[in-house]
């Protein structure tokens, strides 16, 4: 069954210009009557879009959309990830595009293949908390990877991820962007992205992960109202960034390191996570479950476990469910 955001896509595409449209030259376009035109704009405000409408003129979607296009990403991509890729897959709404992925990757089709989505209904963040995907507000994104040397040459993969991800928001030259041990990327002292790794397979042989990204970039303040901790938005820093450029740009930073990371693993990006660790020297909090530890942050071992120095004593904390916060 065709999702309801299928159906809507071809009005997305009209309206994605921002400009005024009235209901009948969309009528015209789309090839329906008004009647239809209109119902289906009532639809749009369930995807939390802020459509507009002006008495005798017609209807706007306030700012526009940028709207993903597998043509433009793959137009931009550079050569090494573009022979990297086996298969970029582009979706309006999707549960999670983790879920997705997870799922070919069961099914043995999922190395290489990448996901991006415009909209998930269950987009899923760390520790069980949930990821706000309204759409055409961000990037999605997941990417498959097999790799053969078990979840021990992993180590370090989220850190990597998160410098990746730096490097590709570096290149567009988005100012303040740090990263927050473990996964999480900031932007002047907010959270601008955060990334999550879910694994497939035989743990200690052959595995699959599944590499989700989720990066705010024209939240619209309805939806970003749903957001449970300070949060940043890249077209508020940065007005302009082309969405399908970025895409590109990430996935340039994402597949050659993928590709890599079995020789290379963290030890190649160790420094660079370190040179731009929000927490350096800072006293923080760590909480895991009921418990909580107190110290200061000194950077990251080899294996990207966090190390916090308490009281001369250095006490060293993998990923799960540990979360950290700056002192008060
Ligand atoms: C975090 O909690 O910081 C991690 C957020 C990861 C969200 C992304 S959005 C694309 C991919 N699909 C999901 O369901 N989650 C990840």
């Amino acid at each position: 069954m065709k999702s309801p955001l299928v159906q809507l896509r071809p009005l997305l595409s009209l309206l994605a210009d921002g400009g005024m449209h009235s209901g009948e030259s969309l009528g015209v376009a789309l090839g329906i009557s008004r009647a239809a035109v209109w119902k289906q704009l009532q639809k749009l405000g369930q995807y939390g879009l802020a459509l507009e409408s002006v008495k005798g003129h017609g209807y706007c979607l306030r700012g526009g959309l940028d709207l993903l296009s597998a043509e433009k990403i793959h137009a931009v991509l550079g050569t090494r990830s573009r022979a990297l890729l086996h298969k970029l897959i582009l979706r309006d709404e999707v549960d999670s595009t983790n879920a997705q992925l997870l799922t070919l990757m069961e099914a043995g089709t999922g190395h290489a293949v990448v996901m991006f989505a415009e909209h998930q209904r269950t987009g899923r963040g760390r520790r069980g908390r949930r990821w706000v995907s309204p759409y055409g507000a961000g990037i999605l994104l997941s990417v498959g990877w097999e790799f053969s040397g078990g979840v021990q040459s992993l180590e370090g993969l989220s850190l990597s991820v998160g410098v990746a991800l730096a490097r590709a928001l570096a290149r567009f030259e988005v100012p303040g962007v740090r990263l927050k041990w473990p996964n999480d990327i900031w932007c002047r002292g907010r959270k601008l992205a955060g990334v999550l790794l879910e694994l497939k397979g035989d743990l200690t042989d052959r595995c699959g992960v599944v590499i989700g990204i989720g990066l705010n970039s024209g939240l619209r303040d309805q939806s970003a109202g749903a957001i449970d901790q300070p949060w940043a938005d890249l077209q508020r820093i940065c007005p302009g960034i082309p969405r399908n450029l970025l895409a590109a740009t990430i996935l340039d930073e994402m597949l050659p390191l993928l590709k890599d990371y079995p020789e290379q693993g963290f030890h190649a990006y160790r420094d660079a996570w370190a040179a731009l660790d929000q927490f350096a020297g800072q006293s923080v909090v760590l909480q895991s479950g009921a418990e909580t530890w107190c110290g200061t942050a000194v950077g990251v071992d080899n294996k990207g476990a966090l190390i916090l120095d308490m009281a001369g004593e250095l006490k060293y904390f993998h990923g799960g469910e540990v979360s950290l916060r700056g002192q008060v």
